[in-house]
């Protein structure tokens, strides 16, 4: 059996005539974290929402854990999770009472317990007994956080999850994500355009541009292919030149 978790076939969104997600194909492999990489616009949040069935594909295939999300939604999901710094858990409720709602929606065991060590590993268990929609950006993200490693997934999506940390939380996060893709050998798939965040944190990336994958390969491979210091300058690179010729 192959050890690819998640793999994306000639993957395309198109919205009316506007096509965000170009036949992008990629997998990552278990224990692996992936960057997906691209400036505003590149297509990264449409590719995570295809990846969590929020959105239909126009077309291409996903397989996760080697079975078509299409047909098996449900059980797919139950073994992922995701995160998104531009989604907030709802904003009435007390932090314990989004963490129980959200482990009883994944049949989390010991739950109790478990929401006890996800608010310890985020740094958050003062804010226990705190109103949602009362809590900064960053403690709201780190909310998320936790929520996304109730259930331990196998697949953890995070749609750039240091976006509103301070560089001292930010740090600490990078740190959570890779020791937790350490503990149980999880696959993650990370959007940033935080290029420390990735340099950090990816094994590998992959670089959208208007929707198109121009290149996939190690952050080191890339700096070296784009004939740049670091990854920083490649983001800028392609950033600004509209003609970068795929890889
Ligand atoms: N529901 C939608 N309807 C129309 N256009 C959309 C929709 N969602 C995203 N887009 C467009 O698709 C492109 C990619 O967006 P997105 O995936 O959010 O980019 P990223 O996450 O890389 O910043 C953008 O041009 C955006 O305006
Ligand atoms: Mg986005």
């Amino acid at each position: 059996m192959s050890d690819s978790v998640l793999k994306v076939t000639d993957l395309t969104k198109t919205f009316d005539q506007f096509t965000a997600v170009d036949q992008i194909s990629f997998e990552i492999k278990k224990g692996e974290i992936l960057g997906l990489l691209g400036v505003n616009g590149a297509g990264k949040t449409t590719a995570i929402n295809m990846l969590l069935g929020l959105i239909t594909p126009t077309s291409g295939r996903i397989d996760v854990f080697g079975k078509d999300l299409a047909h098996h939604r449900i059980e797919l999901l139950n073994r992922s999770n995701f995160c998104s710094t531009y989604t907030s858990l709802p904003g009435n409720l007390y932090v314990w009472q989004n963490l129980r709602v959200f482990g009883t929606l994944y049949g989390v065991k010991n739950l109790k317990q478990r929401i006890d060590e996800v608010l310890t590993l985020l740094d958050m268990q003062h804010h226990k007994n705190s109103v949602s929609g009362h809590l900064s950006a960053g403690e709201a993200t780190r909310l998320n956080l936790c929520k996304a490693l109730l259930n331990q997934p196998e697949l953890l999506l995070l749609d750039e999850p240091t976006a509103s940390l301070d560089p001292d939380i930010a740090d600490k996060v990078r740190g959570i994500i890779r020791q937790y893709r350490d503990d149980h050998q999880a696959t993650i798939l990370y959007t940033s355009h935080n290029m420390k965040d990735v340099e950090e944190v990816c094994d590998r990336v992959v670089f959208l541009h208007q929707g198109k994958i121009i290149y996939a390969g190690t952050p080191d491979q890339m700096v070296e292919h784009f004939e740049k210091e670091n990854l920083e300058d490649v983001f800028i690179q392609i950033a600004r030149s509209g003609d970068v010729l795929p890889a």
